[in-house]
C-alpha cells in the first residue's frame, strides 16, 4: 500500500504519468516473494491437519526447487487470484478500482525498495470512479476460448 504523497509521484513517472497513481483514494503494488516456499514453509501449514503438514512442508521445497519459472507462475497466479478478490471486495463496498501493468517494474520496484527475490504483479488503483468506464474493447466468441476435453487439432 502506497501512503506517501511523494512515493505515489515518483510512481507516477514510473507509469507513464497515469493520473490515478496519485489521484486514486488507494494505491496498492501487488508483490510476491519469489522464495517463500523455502523461507519457514510450515507458517503456512500450521493450522492444516497433522499429516497433511507432514506431506506438504517437505514437499514445497522439492516441487519448487531450481524451477525458476514456476516460481515465477506461482507469484503471478497468487497475485492474481488476490488482485481479484481485491477488486471484487472493494466493488462490494462501493469501490471501483483498475488493475494496471502500465508501469516499469525495474523502477517500480527501486522506488519501492522491493528485495531482490521479489517480483511486482501488478499495481491497483482503489477509488470513486470519475467517469464511467469505457466500453469493453472486444470480446472473443466464446467458441474461440473454450474447448472441451482438448484443444481443437
Ligand atoms: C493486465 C492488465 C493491465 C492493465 N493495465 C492498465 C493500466 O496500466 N492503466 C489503465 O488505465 N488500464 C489498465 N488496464 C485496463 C483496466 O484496468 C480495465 O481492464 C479496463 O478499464 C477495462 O475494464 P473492464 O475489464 O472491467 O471492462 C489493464 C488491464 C489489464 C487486463
Amino acid at each position: 500500500m502506497v501512503k506517501d504523497h511523494e512515493v505515489r509521484k515518483k510512481i507516477r513517472s514510473a507509469a507513464w504519468d497515469q493520473a490515478q497513481v496519485t489521484d486514486s483514494s488507494l494505491l496498492l503494488v501487488l508483490c510476491a516473494d519469489l522464495k517463500a516456499w523455502k523461507k519457514n514453509p510450515a507458517q503456512y501449514w500450521k493450522n492444516a491437519p497433522k499429516d497433511a503438514q507432514d506431506f506438504l512442508v517437505h514437499s514445497m521445497g522439492p516441487f519448487y526447487e531450481g524451477n525458476d519459472q514456476l516460481q515465477r507462475d506461482e507469484a503471478m497466479r497468487s497475485c492474481g487470484i488476490a488482485a481479484q478478490t481485491i477488486m471484487l471486495a472493494a466493488k462490494s463496498i462501493g469501490y471501483d478500482t483498475n488493475p494496471m501493468i502500465g508501469f516499469d517494474p525495474q523502477k517500480v520496484g527501486n522506488i519501492i525498495n522491493l528485495p531482490d527475490d521479489h517480483v511486482i504483479s501488478m499495481l491497483i488503483a482503489v477509488g470513486k470512479q470519475i467517469k464511467p468506464a469505457m466500453p469493453r474493447g472486444g470480446q472473443l466468441p466464446l467458441s474461440d476460448v473454450v474447448f472441451t476435453d482438448k484443444f481443437p487439432s
